[in-house]
């Protein structure tokens, strides 16, 4: 079911909103890349991320040599600072298995839908 959750100036770059749909509890993200909307909570003992702030993380790199990447697009847990692809919700190079539930968001005359499955 596709649904209506505001327009697009309602969302500021590089924030979330949480929304919910029925009983599904949903963090709205809107990145440089677009929307993301992903389930409210962790999937390693379900703690709500609250909405924190995107941030990136250091990518794989050859020793001593050190290279921060996908700003603003990860996702790390407030708790045990798991980090995840906002934009799929994968794990980040495969060091855990647990994923974030995501939904496909759409945006049509500027107004933006979330599709809930
Ligand atoms: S609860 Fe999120 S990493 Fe542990």
């Amino acid at each position: 079911m596709k649904e209506y959750i505001g327009n697009t100036e309602q969302f500021a770059e590089n924030e979330c909103r949480k929304i919910r749909i029925g009983k599904k509890k949903l963090l709205v993200w809107r990145t440089k890349e677009g929307f993301y909307a992903t389930r409210e909570e962790c999937p390693h003992q379900g703690v709500s991320f609250e909405c924190t702030k995107l941030t990136g993380t250091m990518m794989p790199s050859n020793p001593n040599e050190f290279e921060y990447g996908m700003d603003g697009l990860v996702l790390r847990c407030p708790w045990h600072k798991w980090e995840f692809d906002v934009r799929t919700g994968e794990p980040l190079f495969g060091t855990e298995t647990k994923t974030i539930k995501t939904f496909p968001v759409s945006v049509e005359d500027n107004k933006v839908f979330v599709e809930v499955t």
